[in-house]
């Protein structure tokens, strides 16, 4: 499976068989996340794949394997992790792997050797224990008109994508040029700094899935003309 059809299928995985990936494959993962697209290359980031000694989770479930995630703390920092470890998740998925972004965690005895770089997010992964996808019918996700201004059947990709404890914060605008404006709910109440971090990981998440699903013709810019709507924080603008 290609990550293109790979968003239309994946899941969480949260039962993991404990036995490590092969080398060889660690290798491939690297080797693809070293070659994703970026949203914004003035920013440093780096990630370091670890096993279940050196994370501490807040999840019952274990997997072999752990991305620990860095970066730069500049600009669009959160949505670049966000939009870099996506294709991540969905390369680890079309390969028969299971994962899951992990928010309520961190690294364990661990030194990140990248000073400046703040730890970030983490993806669980490993093989998964029992079905790796579902089918269609079983996304819970919001009907397109309440996550955009227009009925668009573009935005799908964007709409199956996966967000912290499933809040789809996203929300996307038409401009007459035929570009798209994304939009992130600023939150009614705020729960915590970490949400607010996680939201902003979200909105790269969701322009990762509209880019794997138009990969040639796909531009984003954090700047640009756009509307002030009430309630929301504007987060760029994209063509496809
Ligand atoms: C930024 C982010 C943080 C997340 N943190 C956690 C977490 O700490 N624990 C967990 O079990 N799932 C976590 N998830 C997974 C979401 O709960 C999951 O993606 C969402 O409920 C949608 O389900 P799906 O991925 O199966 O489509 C996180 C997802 C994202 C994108």
């Amino acid at each position: 499976m290609n990550l293109k059809e790979t968003i239309y299928k994946r899941q969480s995985i949260r039962k993991y068989d404990k036995t490590p990936l092969a080398e060889e494959t660690l290798e491939e993962i690297r080797h693809f996340i070293d070659n994703a697209a970026v949203l914004n290359p003035d920013i440093e980031w780096s990630y370091d794949i670890v096993g279940r000694d050196n994370v501490r989770t807040l999840q019952r479930f274990k997997a072999p394997h752990y991305i620990l995630i860095f970066s730069q703390p500049k600009d669009n920092y959160l949505q670049n992790v966000g939009f870099i470890f996506q294709q991540a998740d969905l390369f680890l998925q079309s390969r028969g792997i299971g994962s899951c972004w992990i928010g309520a965690g961190g690294p364990k005895k661990y030194e990140n050797p990248n000073h400046g770089q703040e730890y970030i997010i983490m993806i669980a992964f490993g093989n998964p224990q029992g079905e790796l996808y579902r089918n269609s019918s079983q996304f819970r996700r919001k009907i397109i008109c309440e996550i955009s201004d227009e009925r668009d059947s573009k935005l799908i990709p964007a709409r199956l994508a996966p967000s912290a404890t499933n809040s789809q914060t996203w929300y996307f605008t038409h401009n007459d040029d035929g570009s798209y404006n994304l939009y992130r709910n600023r939150p009614k109440f705020r729960l915590n700094k970490k949400t607010d971090v996680w939201n902003q990981v979200d909105m790269g998440i969701a322009l990762a899935h509209m880019y794997v699903a138009n990969e040639e013709s796909f531009k984003f810019a954090s700047e640009g003309h756009h509307e002030k709507l009430s309630g929301k924080v504007f987060e760029g603008t994209f063509t496809i």
